[in-house]
Order: structure tokens, then C-alpha cells, then sequence
């Protein structure tokens, strides 16, 4: 348990529970910094006295797992009634309402924006109900980031996450970040060195936005901002999340080369194959300008991995266009890919569209994409044994003897060995390949973090 930095008249035990992306991972880290300004931080939810629940409205399936959740800590509230239950993130800020009616015994109710206030969990604590929730689904939220530098209390080991931008301005219309982040903001480039500082030492660091790619403040630019964090002393590792391919240029391409840090691996989320598909869903490229942006990374680095996301069954996706989604898939060959049935959202475009296509037919078209993704992968990971390649060591496995890590390209790689550990970077040879991970051999060690 953490200890609170500031005295208060009632020192509060809080949990948090975070479902969702690695910005919401942020978030919640965020809030640990606010919560210690008060109180205490407990990783043991059944002796907190504050339940804070950090969530994620992306797909319906996640919106529901918090009502599960809900439902289970009010069973607590009803043998506890001084316990404090508070709903965040995206789902607060998104269905304020609903939890109002579903889960009447919530306390307090706040958005993705207003989490770094201390003085809100403070009046909940003292018995009054705080309910911030807008008055339709199409409302805008107000953006703004926290310049200040945080402290990440709970942010150990050898890997960090930095938002260097919030929100979103592209409306895609199958997308409800817009109305729970609200208009993009870029943040200050001192602020973003400045929190780099209290992460000092972090092999690996990975830069998050929801549209991290257009980045720019204070006039630095995306590029210009990879430069700059390149120059970071142990920095071995950078990535970013997540960029948008209309933002995706040759100079960015450039920087995969030119930058020792900035990991070969690129995460370009094409969404469908369908010209008409991506016309409906917003997403201002075509599938000619997307394999041209895939050609810009692959003609400098042919071993640079490519992840996308996938949505299957959009409102009056055809037959023919979902195999235009396969053959976009066959053709590029995608080292990973995340893929979701199409999931109606309220307040957005799609949600108004018509032809909606049946639960059955979504799954069908998810299964079939997942048989021939899966056959492309195991192919890949074959291709990869005898190479060679640098490991950095994330601990143990649950295999005994074993250890885990991550190749330059993402690839998880278990190697049988009891000695290197989290932060050494391996040289490996690859001597095997699973469905979703690599076996190998050590070649040469070097220790990056003390
Ligand atoms: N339905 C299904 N998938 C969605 N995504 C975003 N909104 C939806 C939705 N309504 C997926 C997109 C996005 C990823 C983060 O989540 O593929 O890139
Ligand atoms: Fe959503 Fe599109 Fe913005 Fe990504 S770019 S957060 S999918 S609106």
C-alpha cells in the first residue's frame, strides 16, 4: 500500500479498477497521483473504502462489463454503506445517465477530463453525491490536459506510457471517442520532457494519443517530437499508439530509419478494404493511398512489422466488400491484427445508418477473418526461425525457468533460461515458432537497466 503524501482529516483507502485501451492505463495512473494527494492506494478492493472504476466505451461489450462490475460492488455497499463507489472514463463521460438509472447507488460520476481534481473524492468521502453527466449523447465533451508532470506512483519496472495528445477530431462514424475525450489537444512539448524527467532511467517508452500522429504544439510537430525523445539517454525503445494513416508521410516513414529507438513496427489501422466502406466510416483514405503508405514503411525497412485494426459487418457491408476486407488482409499480410464486430454506438453517424447487419452474420465474417489471420501469422513466425534478433526482457514466465520478452517488431518471445532479467537486452536466436509467440535461444546479453 502506497502512503499518502499530504495529511487529511479522513485518510481514504482507495481501489482502482481499469478496463479498456493504455490511455485509460494512463489515466488511472493519473488518478493514483491525485488520490495520493488524500488518501491511500489499496490493491486489495475488499478493504477499500473507495472503489473507483476507470472505464471504456469503445464496443458495447466493454460498456457492459462495468455494469457487471457495478453490480458486484453494490452487493459490498449493502453490507458497507459508507462505501464510495465512482464511476470514470469514457463510459461516465458517455452514459452518465444510464448508470444514474442502472446503478442508482453510484456516488460519483466523472469524465476522462476531471479526473485529476482532488477535491471531488475528497466531498464523496465526506457523504455528498457528485454526478457529472451530459444532457445527450451528441454533446461535446471540454478537452484540456493536465500540463503538470505526474508522478506515475504506480508505474514500475522497466516500460512507461506518456499521452502526448487527447481526443480527437475525426469523427470516424463508427467512433464514440470524439463525444467521451472530446476536440484534440496536443501537449506542451516542455510539459511532455518535463514528465520524461520522472520517468528517467525507462528502457522502453511508448507515446499514446488517439491520434498521436498529428500531433503539434508550440510548433513542434510529430517528427520533430520522435527527434527529440530519441535523444533521451537509456532510451532503447519507442513506439507509438495510436496513429491515423492519413497522417502517415514520408517523413514519419524516414524516421523509422534514421531514429536507433523508434522500434521497426508500425501500427496502421485500415478498418475495411471497401472504398465505399471507408467513404461510410470516415476514414479519408482509399485502399489505393493505404498500400501506398504501407509501401513507404516496407521499401526502407522490408522487416518492419505492421499491425491494424479491422472492423467486420458495418452497416451495409456486403458480401463482396468484406472479401475486399480479406483480400486487403491476404495481400498485405499483417504481422497482427485486431479485429471487432461492428458495435452501435450511441451519438454517432453509423449508429443512424441503415441496413445493420445481423449478430450471426458479424460473427461469421469474425471467424472467418481470425482462420486466415491466424494461418498468415504461423507462417510469419515460421519464416522468423534461424534469425536473429534483440530481445528486451519483460520477467519471468509462468513456465518455469523461462523468461518473456518483446523483438524489436512486438513479437512475445519465451526463452528458457533462469538468469536474464527484466531490462536485459538479449541478443536470440529464433528456435521456434507458436501460434502467437516465438521460442528462442540466447546468442549475447547486455544489462540496460541496473
Ligand atoms: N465497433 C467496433 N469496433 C470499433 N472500434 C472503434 N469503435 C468501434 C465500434 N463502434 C475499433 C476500431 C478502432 C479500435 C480502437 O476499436 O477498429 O481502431
Ligand atoms: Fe475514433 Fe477515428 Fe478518432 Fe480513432 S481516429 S479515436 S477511430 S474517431
Amino acid at each position: 500500500m502506497e502512503e499518502a503524501s499530504q495529511n487529511t482529516e479522513t485518510v481514504k483507502k482507495v481501489f482502482i479498477q481499469t478496463y479498456g485501451c493504455q490511455m485509460n492505463e494512463y489515466d488511472s495512473n493519473r488518478i493514483f497521483d491525485t488520490v495520493k494527494k488524500i488518501g491511500l492506494i489499496t490493491q486489495v478492493a475488499e478493504e477499500a473504502d473507495v472503489l473507483l472504476l476507470n472505464t471504456c466505451s469503445i464496443r458495447e461489450k466493454a460498456q457492459e462489463k462495468v455494469f457487471h462490475q457495478l453490480g458486484r460492488w453494490k452487493r459490498w455497499k449493502d453490507d458497507k454503506p459508507n462505501l464510495v463507489i465512482g464511476v470514470g472514463g469514457c463510459v461516465a463521460s458517455q452514459e452518465g445517465d444510464a448508470i444514474r438509472r442502472r446503478a442508482p447507488y453510484v456516488d460519483l460520476i466523472f469524465g476522462p477530463q476531471t479526473l485529476h481534481r482532488p477535491e471531488m473524492l475528497k466531498k464523496v468521502s465526506r457523504g455528498q453525491k457528485i454526478i457529472q453527466t451530459k444532457r445527450h449523447a451528441r454533446q461535446k465533451v471540454r478537452n484540456f490536459i493536465p500540463e503538470y508532470a505526474f508522478q506515475q506512483t504506480q508505474h514500475h519496472g522497466i516500460k512507461a506510457h506518456l499521452a502526448i495528445t487527447k481526443g480527437c477530431n475525426n469523427h470516424c462514424s463508427f467512433c464514440v471517442v470524439p463525444f467521451t475525450r472530446g476536440r484534440e489537444r496536443s501537449r506542451d512539448p516542455k510539459s511532455i520532457l518535463e514528465e520524461i524527467g520522472v520517468l528517467f532511467g525507462k528502457a522502453f517508452l511508448i507515446i499514446l494519443g488517439e491520434n498521436v500522429n498529428s500531433y503539434k504544439a508550440n510548433g513542434v510537430d510529430f517528427v520533430e517530437l520522435l527527434h527529440r525523445l530519441d535523444e533521451l539517454e537509456n532510451l532503447q525503445r519507442l513506439r507509438f499508439i495510436s496513429p491515423h494513416p492519413k497522417d502517415f508521410h514520408e517523413e514519419l516513414a524516414d524516421a523509422f530509419v534514421t531514429l536507433p529507438s523508434l522500434c521497426e513496427q508500425m501500427h496502421l489501422p485500415l478498418q475495411s478494404g471497401s472504398d465505399r466502406i471507408l467513404r461510410r466510416m470516415r476514414r479519408w483514405y482509399t485502399m489505393e493511398t493505404f498500400y501506398e503508405k504501407v509501401a513507404m514503411l516496407r521499401d526502407r525497412l522490408p522487416e518492419a512489422t505492421i499491425s491494424t485494426d479491422l472492423i467486420v459487418g458495418f452497416p451495409g457491408e456486403t458480401e463482396e466488400e468484406f472479401e475486399m476486407t480479406m483480400e486487403a488482409v491476404r495481400t498485405i499480410r499483417f504481422d497482427l491484427i485486431y479485429s471487432f464486430k461492428y458495435s452501435t454506438r450511441p451519438g454517432t453517424r453509423a449508429a443512424e445508418y441503415p441496413e445493420h447487419l445481423a449478430e450471426d452474420e458479424k460473427s461469421k465474417r469474425l471467424q472467418i477473418l481470425l482462420e486466415t489471420q491466424g494461418k498468415i501469422v504461423q507462417e510469419k513466425n515460421e519464416a522468423l526461425v534461424g534469425s536473429i534478433q534483440e530481445v528486451l526482457v519483460q520477467g519471468k514466465h509462468y513456465r518455469k525457468n523461462s523468461i518473456t520478452g518483446r523483438t524489436r517488431g512486438n513479437h512475445s518471445v519465451h526463452i528458457d533460461d533462469s538468469c536474464a532479467i527484466a531490462g536485459d537486452l538479449l541478443s536470440v536466436r529464433i528456435t521456434g515458432a507458436l501460434q502467437n509467440s516465438l521460442e528462442a535461444e540466447i546468442i549475447s546479453t547486455s544489462t540496460v537497466l541496473s
